[in-house]
């Protein structure tokens, strides 16, 4: 089960390469290209292939909830296209459900961050909670080209 959700999460944080390109489109990329070493980093804590280490895991997911604060202000109209962006335009023609996941990412990360883990067991638990986003949101509202 932890196998498997590890292997989703590392799917999730291919790191891909990107054209330079000023504006949101960068900055955005850039906000969820953080939230994919992030990832990395605690997976492999998880994993037991780094030692864990409650400062650097609390910090991972301090990152997180201030990713998912920073995140929604990166969808002005005017950038749909451009900048190999992988953003759907589901998040332009549906923004209700747009403002569910982004709201529920922000929710999540800061309840993450409230349960101040101290062991890998409990980051474990944090981790899931936050991690469980990434998948949907990206089914919903990501196209991957990579
Ligand atoms: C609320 C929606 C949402 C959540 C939650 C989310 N993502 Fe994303 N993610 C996106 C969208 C949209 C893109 C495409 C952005 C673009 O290309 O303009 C993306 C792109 C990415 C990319 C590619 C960045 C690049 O190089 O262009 C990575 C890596 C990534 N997300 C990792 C994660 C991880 C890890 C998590 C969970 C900790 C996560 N995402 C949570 C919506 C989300």
């Amino acid at each position: 089960m932890m196998r498997a959700v590890f292997a989703a999460v590392l799917a999730t944080a291919v790191i891909l390469p990107s054209a330079a390109f000023a504006g949101p489109i960068e900055d955005r990329k850039a906000i969820m290209k953080g939230n994919g070493r992030d990832t990395k980093m605690a997976a492999d804590m998880l994993k037991g292939a780094v030692p864990f280490d409650a400062a650097a895991a609390n910090k991972i997911l301090a990152n997180y909830a201030a990713a998912a604060k920073a995140f929604p202000a990166h969808f002005p109209a005017n950038s749909k296209t451009g900048g190999e962006t992988e953003a759907s335009s589901a998040i332009w023609a549906m923004p209700a459900d747009w403002k569910i996941a982004t709201d529920k990412f922000q929710k999540d990360t800061v309840a993450a961050v409230a349960l101040k883990p101290g062991d890998a067991a409990s980051f474990g638990k944090a981790f899931g909670m936050v991690t469980a986003n990434c998948k949907s949101c990206h089914e919903g509202f990501r196209i991957k080209k990579g």
